[in-house]
């Protein structure tokens, strides 16, 4: 693994999902192979649960973590050639170069512009800094990707499931602002290369980039799509064709208990922050059956599982 930026970093999924719950068991079982080593986190957007969990991962891997608010210092300029005479103060080219002298591996968290779909789709600001930064680079969710959220969600599953191939649905639901796809391609990226079987159900309009999609099953009845589900996973994202809108906001999308009835004794699954009696009713989220609060652990092991990885490549 050179960089972690999606599923297509893995060659073996199985393994790295086994890997990442003998970490959970024993997370300070390689405290060594980070002693000296620098991890630098650059968030260009707010985090609670990745910025704490890879710090954490780092930690338990001995490494020294800087985490850096990169939003709030001076912009950076992504373009080549420009005449840098407007509010952006720093070249990409120098400042990934100058945080890759500081680091042996760095994390970056960037967002979609949600309006420019070929800019986002190019995952422009990720691979600007992969261009120019010399040490390995981890996605902390990128324009159009989430892999960390993913792989701690395939840990998740793994734990829980109670067959090979378990039914699996990804569920639009509702949301007041226009949020990115990225958790919702990375999940179905992941899911469909685990080899699960996948039903995707949301309103017309709300259809994903079919270059993550490919194998799922598209069911437009959402409680049709719930029946017989062993995991129910919940998000919000903004139309894909008609690039960062917000199509329909409909109400009867939020997932209830009643919902949850139709299936398999299912398990409840959302990578947080969640919007409570928005996106899902709180009595789902506060009953057994949620494993919102897992998930989040599991965001730990899976970037210890990546960070280990790449300090031993
Ligand atoms: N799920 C997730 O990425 O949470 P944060 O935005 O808090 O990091």
């Amino acid at each position: 693994m050179k960089n972690f930026t999606s599923v297509k970093d893995v060659k073996n999924i199985k393994k790295l999902v086994k890997e990442g719950l003998a970490l959970k068991k024993k997370p300070l079982a390689f405290k060594k192979i980070g002693k000296d080593k620098t991890l630098v986190l650059l968030f260009f957007n707010p985090s609670l649960r990745t910025r704490l969990s890879t710090q954490k991962a780092g930690m338990n891997l001995g490494m020294n973590v800087i985490v850096m608010n990169a939003n709030q210092g001076w912009k950076f300029e992504f373009e080549d050639g420009v005449i840098m005479n407007t509010d952006k103060a720093e070249h990409i080219k120098e400042a990934a170069k100058v945080i890759s002298q500081y680091a042996d591996i760095i994390g970056i968290r960037t967002f979609p512009t949600l309006t420019d779909k070929e800019r986002d789709y190019q995952d422009f600001i990720l691979n600007k800094f992969i261009e120019h930064a010399t040490v390995p680079m981890v996605s902390l969710e990128s324009a159009i990707l989430h892999p960390l959220q993913s792989l701690a969600d395939m840990i998740t599953i793994e734990e829980q499931k109670k067959t090979k191939k378990p039914k699996i649905v990804l569920t639009w639901a509702p949301h007041p602002k226009a949020l990115p796809q990225a958790v919702a391609n990375s999940f179905a990226e992941w899911t469909l290369a685990s080899d699960y079987d996948l039903t995707i159900t949301h309103p017309k309009g709300y259809e994903l980039s079919k270059k993550f999609t490919k194998g799922a099953t598209i069911e437009y009845n959402q409680q049709k799509a719930f029946e017989g589900a062993d995991f129910i996973y919940a998000k919000n994202w903004s139309s894909f064709k008609n690039y960062g809108q917000i199509e329909v906001e409909d109400a009867n999308w939020m997932v209830n208990s009643a919902k949850m009835k139709l299936t398999n004794n299912g398990k409840f699954m959302h990578c947080l922050p969640v919007r409570r009696n928005v996106v899902v009713a709180g009595k789902v989220l506060d009953s057994k059956a949620s494993l919102v609060i897992e998930q989040a652990n599991n965001r730990t092991y899976a970037a210890q599982v990546v960070l280990k990885r790449l300090l031993m490549k």
